[in-house]
């Protein structure tokens, strides 16, 4: 229990019995000075007596209040002055006013309106202690905040990151910013709330006055997690006095540390897990979805020589995947049956270009899968439908950017399955209408992250 907190509290309270009462004194004086109001003269010195009572009050409990968390110093030393000086100016009026003083009537109409201008700053320096900056003007129509000077709504912090995932650096572009916005008013050098400054990547990791701010690895062992994550009631919650942060700016700061909370990780450069990346994109639309193998990668030109061999190749369909570089999309011309050993071996002259391949029901001799095996740009592979076995398919693991993989309707089994688990760069794998078990799919996708689709008839099967 701190009973001075407990009657500082009240300061909101009382403050508005001086106001109300001075106002009225300065009305009741001004009014006096006309003939037909003068008998209000007599009320203007009880009036003032109040105010001034009350206006001591209302320090006193400001004073005792003064000294809770978190209110900025500048303002705050600000209105206890021009809230002290309110006490002198009424105090004074009011021995004039009966007399003890005395000074002419012309100084007595200048000390009120000093009084009054004194009590609207005092009330208004206070409003932004408890609302903060601009809190008047808050809901009022555009051209009054303009004149007003009051800025427009903030900018999130999280809608300046750059486009390109691949420049974003976690800390910099991300964390910083929410930072800034949200911490930086108390946690500066100027201001160091709990001895805790936040401006740069260095003080953030030396900490404040208590536990460690950050513990890399570990989210809940950090002060700061711990800080944005208690009840908004909590004493200790942060940020103080400011909107609590977005559900978003919370677990990309939690999933910052857990990955070791480094100064200068890139966003491209780290796996981010997809409620997160779900919402980055729904909140700030920045997409941190990995761009596909033939955006990063460059092609060599597709040369004259090229071309002409392309349009040779007449037992293919052959395109160019997008207008902005020389990768390859090709399958096979709807009137080939089966491709020949020899058609199969002219791809091995483009494989620099093809990254996906269609050859569904197309291959009569497994063995091509040596020399497809030799495409080492392939991204998509689709060989549902052909003679394939567990013994062909090992050759397919020198495919180190192939991503999805079709052996639907093929013979493949758990075993083949197991060598293609050692692609590494493996996230789709499709193989109903196959001997592949269900369970060893389930292995598969908890081991590698890899997506196996055995599909709807295995799974009557198996039940
Ligand atoms: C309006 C002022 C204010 C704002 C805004 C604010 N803080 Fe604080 N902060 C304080 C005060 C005062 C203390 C010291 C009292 C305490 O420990 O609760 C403090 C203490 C802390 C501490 C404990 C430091 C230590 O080692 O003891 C952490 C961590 C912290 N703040 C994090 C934050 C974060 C993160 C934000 C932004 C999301 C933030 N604060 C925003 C005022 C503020």
């Amino acid at each position: 229990m701190d009973l001075g907190l407990f009657f500082g509290r009240f300061h909101p309270l009382v403050v508005h019995l001086p106001i109300g009462f001075l106002l009225l004194a300065a009305l009741f004086e001004g009014a006096s000075r006309l003939k037909q109001f003068n008998q209000l003269k007599a009320a203007v010195s009880w009036t003032l007596l109040l105010g001034a009572i009350s206006a001591i009050v209302s320090v006193i409990f400001g004073l005792l209040i003064a000294g809770d968390r978190g209110y900025d110093d500048d303002v705050l030393s600000l209105h206890k002055w021009f809230g002290i000086s309110v006490v002198v100016l009424s105090a004074g009026l009011w021995l004039i006013e009966i007399g003890i003083l005395k000074v002419s009537s012309k100084i007595i109409g200048g000390i009120f309106i000093v009084l009054i201008l004194f009590l609207s700053l005092t009330g208004h320096l206070g409003g932004t202690l408890t609302h903060g900056e601009g809190y008047l003007v808050e809901h009022a129509p555009g051209f009054i905040k303009k004149i007003a000077g009051a800025s427009g709504k903030k900018l999130a912090p999280l809608d300046k990151v750059p486009g390109n995932p691949d420049s974003v650096v976690v800390f910099t572009d991300m964390i910083m910013p929410i930072l800034e916005t949200k911490c930086m008013p108390c946690h500066s050098e100027t201001q160091a709330k709990g001895g805790l400054v936040l401006t740069t990547y260095e003080t953030l990791m030396e900490g404040g006055d208590g536990n460690a701010t950050i513990s890399p690895g570990k989210p809940l062992s950090s002060e700061l997690f711990r800080r944005i994550t208690l009840p908004v009631s909590h004493q200790k919650f942060m940020p103080l006095k400011e909107q609590p942060l977005a559900f978003t700016e919370v677990s990309l700061i939690a999933w910052w540390i857990e990955e070791g909370a480094k100064a200068d990780s890139r966003l491209s450069q780290s796996e981010i897990p997809d409620h997160l990346s779900e919402l980055l994109m729904r909140d700030h639309k920045i997409d941190v979805t990995p761009k596909p193998y033939y955006e990063q990668a460059t092609a060599p030109e597709l040369n004259q020589e090229k071309n002409q061999l392309i349009e040779s190749m007449t037992a293919f369909n052959i395109r160019k995947l997008s207008a902005k570089n020389n990768f390859l999309d090709v399958s096979v011309s709807q009137d080939v049956k089966k491709l020949t050993g020899q058609e199969v071996e002219q791809l091995l002259q483009l494989k620099d270009h093809i990254t996906w391949l269609d050859l569904k029901d197309k291959l009569d001799d497994p063995s091509s899968l040596e020399s497809i095996s030799e495409l080492s740009h392939l991204t998509r592979l689709n060989l549902a439908g052909n003679p394939i076995a567990d013994d062909h398919v090992a050759a397919l693991s020198d495919l180190k950017y192939l991503e999805s993989l079709n052996l639907v309707a093929t013979s493949i089994t758990d075993v083949g399955l197991e060598s293609l688990s050692q692609i590494a760069s493996l996230k789709r794998l499709y193989v109903w209408q196959t001997d592949v078990s269900r369970d060893a799919a389930n292995e598969l996708m908890k081991n590698k992250g890899i997506e196996v689709v055995v599909g709807y008839q295995l799974a009557i099967e198996n039940n």
